[in-house]
């Protein structure tokens, strides 16, 4: 049991529950936070009650009408920024009005302070405001894109990603941000890929995790951590064709074995919050699925913090062909379990009508006023409604020395060496000349991806461009030639070409820095092509043609389709989009000053036709092998292999890593027992670098047919070279567990094979055979 809440007002307790005539009698009150305005009003009505938290509650809900009720359910967006399709007029009138519990898209400590004030002294109850934001990859210091920061495998790195994330944002008075997103994405023509954790369930529930940890750190009450949200409840990438907002037409299977294990982990961390997504599960948009909201979430997972929705994702009910009318949408989302309307104002405007007229439970309503009560109580607002809202806080946090340092040291590990022929990189004393072209270049705008909060996107961010002349040495030249243009409609211009290659040609080297622009992926964002856009793959082919060692840096929040430039381009880094400190982070990788380490969260295709595409799909019952090369009748198109161009996993250091064959401690366990798997790996290469290493299974045969490989563990060791290191996993049956035939969960015995590997691509010759007994 928690109990933080102390009363506001301290000489005010014997006035409990006397009613505001009486209460306003009472003289000014102070606060507890720094630079506080002063509550004229007297102290609001909860700040009298039971301050142990099961009381208090009890007691406020008690005190509230139906519409108040109705109030804490809502969520409305500010005017500062728009991330939905509608905007409500008035919202300030809303707040004053005590109909709206919840604002995002409202930050900074004096904003929030002001909004806060009118909610806590000028509705009946004064019940404090909960401030939520799109805090994604940083807040005002940017890091990089989520995608990005999968790839670094540091899960340590990304906790304190969403650590300083949660400073930040906290320090601007923000109590919830609607992070993380755990979706699982196989499919890069869905925008959203750029947004999550990649494709692979075990990893992505680890990085789900991590962000948990690091937005809510070990206690709500402190002023420096945030609510966090699992988002998108539930399967909303796995939209069809890659569309975003699509039909999502899966299995039940699919969805608790590939879909589900992240929200789950989540869960498992703590998470405060959920957010429902767009998508419809089996006919039924999420919002309105009693199966995803309570048999799962709360039955199953014993879920209990609340569940907002996407924006205005009630009222799509209505054009998705579930509710005749929003009236019909607001009763069928509580039912379903929604606890937050987020923007739609339709339980504002409908739901104490349905209750009045019989259609609701109010204990319904009461159950999730309370769901939202408790974090508000949790974060300490029934304490100190401003203690968020702290301007001496805020200047001294936004954009610390360290804070920027961390999100160049998540930016440098988020990076992908993806080729590396002939040791073209690091570069050496010898590139005295160094020409930078193409539009990703010297874009700060780009720099930051698509969901960056606060961040600026002006002046904060350090291009590429920057970020190689803060690192050149004296006497080489960095020079820029913009030379291209990712814009669709500029595939056939040539205009910049001849400026490119003329700077390419005095050149010793040439980074072409080129991808997407920073809105081609993220929400409404995808793709039918996930070739580079606009001119600049013919910009890349001329300067190839120049002859002068070509360096591919690719800035994007998805796989690209980069099939040429892998076979005719000596280097390529995928660097994201990687921050604020994005252009010193590429300068760290480029110059060797970091030895790269990530690998990738998801397999990148040859063409877009292989999509959807992951490393852990199932065997068939015409695997390719089984044919000769190029044999009719088995699982494999005409005209493209099945092999993607990079695998899940795969990612190359400045050094080399050999792995020694496996060692298990034992052949078999049974239903209590473990298996520990080994591999010695060693750094033969003559530099210190960080190798990923992966533990891969598969479960040879099952009630329903098993993928090829899943990874079922990873660790990022730092060698020195020529040092060796053994690295151990432990594996228990219920590591192996899955939705068997009857849908039950759990491990069946049989037979597995394991492996320890570099990456998905590289199965060892001779797995490893161990089994399960009965
Ligand atoms: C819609 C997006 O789907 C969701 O991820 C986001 O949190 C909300 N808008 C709020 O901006």
């Amino acid at each position: 049991m928690i109990k933080t809440a102390r009363i506001l007002l301290a000489g005010a307790a014997a006035m409990a529950l006397a009613g505001c005539a009486t209460a306003q009698a009472q003289p000014a009150a102070t606060t507890t936070s720094t630079n506080a305005v002063p509550i004229r009003q007297a102290e609001p009505e909860w700040a009298r009650l039971d301050p142990e938290m099961d009381a208090f509650l009890d007691e406020l809900i008690a005190k509230m009408t139906l519409q108040e009720k109705v109030g804490q359910l809502t969520l409305l967006t500010s005017d500062w920024e728009s991330t939905g399709p509608t905007m409500r007029e008035g919202y300030k009138q809303d707040i004053a009005a005590g109909r709206v519990g919840a604002i995002f898209n409202a930050y900074t400590a004096k904003y929030t302070r002001e909004l806060q004030q009118m909610a806590v002294e000028g509705t009946r109850l004064g019940i404090p405001l909960l401030f939520g934001y799109d805090v994604i990859h940083g807040h005002r210091t940017i890091f990089p894109i989520s995608l990005g920061e999968a790839a670094s495998w540091d899960l340590e790195a990304i906790e304190k990603s969403a650590r300083v994330s949660a400073q930040e944002a906290s320090a601007e008075g923000i109590h919830w941000t609607f992070s993380p997103m755990v979706d699982i994405a196989r499919d890069a023509r869905w925008g959203r890929i750029s947004e999550g954790a990649g494709e692979d369930v075990f990893l992505g529930s680890e990085i789900a995790r991590a962000r948990v940890r690091g937005y809510q750190g070990e206690d709500l009450g402190a002023t420096d951590t945030v609510l966090a949200t699992a988002k998108h409840f539930a399967a909303y990438g796995a939209a069809q064709a890659g569309r975003d907002y699509h039909t999502v037409d899966i299995s039940e299977r699919t969805l608790r074995d590939i879909y589900l294990p992240p929200f789950k982990a989540a869960v498992d961390e703590g998470v405060a919050t959920f957010m429902t997504s767009f998508n419809e599960y089996d006919g039924i948009p999420a919002s309105g699925s009693k199966f995803l909201l309570t048999d799962v979430l709360r039955h199953e997972w014993g879920f209990d913090g609340f569940v907002v929705t996407d924006y205005t994702s009630i009222n799509e009910m209505v054009p998705h062909g579930y509710s005749k009318d929003l009236v019909q949408a607001g009763e069928q989302a509580i039912d379903a379990g929604v606890d937050m309307d987020m923007q739609g104002a339709v339980y504002m405007e409908n739901l104490a009508k349905s209750v009045e007229e019989g259609r609701v439970d109010i204990e319904r309503i009461d159950e999730a006023v309370r769901r939202i009560l408790e974090m508000k109580y949790r974060l300490g607002l029934f304490e100190d409604p401003y203690r968020y809202s702290d301007q001496a806080r805020q200047d001294a946090t936004l954009y610390r020395p360290d804070f920027l340092e961390a999100a160049r040291d998540v930016a440098r590990k988020s990076m992908v060496l993806l080729k590396n022929e002939g040791d073209a990189l690091p570069l050496t004393a010898q590139a005295q000349s160094i020409a930078v072209i193409g539009p990703l270049g010297n874009s700060k705008t780009d720099m930051i991806g698509s969901w960056s909060a606060a961040g600026d996107r002006q002046t904060r961010p350090v291009t590429i461009l920057e970020g190689l002349q803060a690192r050149a040495g004296e006497g080489v030249t960095v020079e820029y030639a913009k030379g291209a243009s990712y814009a669709f409609e500029d595939e056939g211009e040539t205009d910049g070409f001849a400026e490119a290659i003329a700077l390419a040609e005095k050149a010793d080297v040439v980074i072409a820095a080129m991808g997407e622009r920073w809105d081609m992926t993220g929400e409404a964002a995808s793709r039918t092509s996930l070739d580079l856009p606009g001119n600049q793959q013919a910009l890349l082919e001329k300067l190839v043609a120049t002859g002068k060692p070509v360096i591919l840096v690719v800035l994007s929040g998805r796989p690209n389709t980069i099939t040429w430039a892998n076979e005719n381009v000596p280097a390529i880094l995928h660097a994201w989009y990687p921050g604020t400190q994005g252009g010193h982070a590429v300068a760290d990788v480029l110059f060797g000053d970091y030895n790269p380490s990530g690998k990738l969260p998801v397999t990148f295709p040859r063409v877009v036709g292989q999509s959807p595409i992951h490393y852990d799909m199932k065997n068939t019952g015409r695997p390719i092998e089984l044919g000769a090369p190029g044999a009719k009748y088995v699982s494999r198109y005409l005209n493209t292999p099945n092999d993607p161009l990079y695998r899940f996993g795969y990612g190359l250091s400045y050094t080399t890593f050999g792995y020694s064959p496996v060692t298990l401690s034992a052949s078999s366990m049974g239903p209590e027992g473990s298996i520990t798997a080994s591999a010695t790996i060693t750094n033969t290469g003559d530099r210190a670098g960080e190798e990923v290493v992966q533990l891969y299974v598969r479960d040879l045969v099952g009630s329903v047919t098993r993928p090829v490989q899943e990874l079922k563990g990873f660790e990022k060791i730092m060698l020195q070279s020529g040092e060796a290191r053994a690295v151990s996993f432990t594996l228990r049956p219920e590591d192996l567990a899955f939705t068997r035939a009857d849908m039950s969960h759990g491990w069946e015995p049989g037979e597995f094979q394991l492996w320890i590997a570099p990456s998905s691509g590289a199965k060892a010759s001779t797995p490893v055979t161990f089994t399960i007994t009965e």
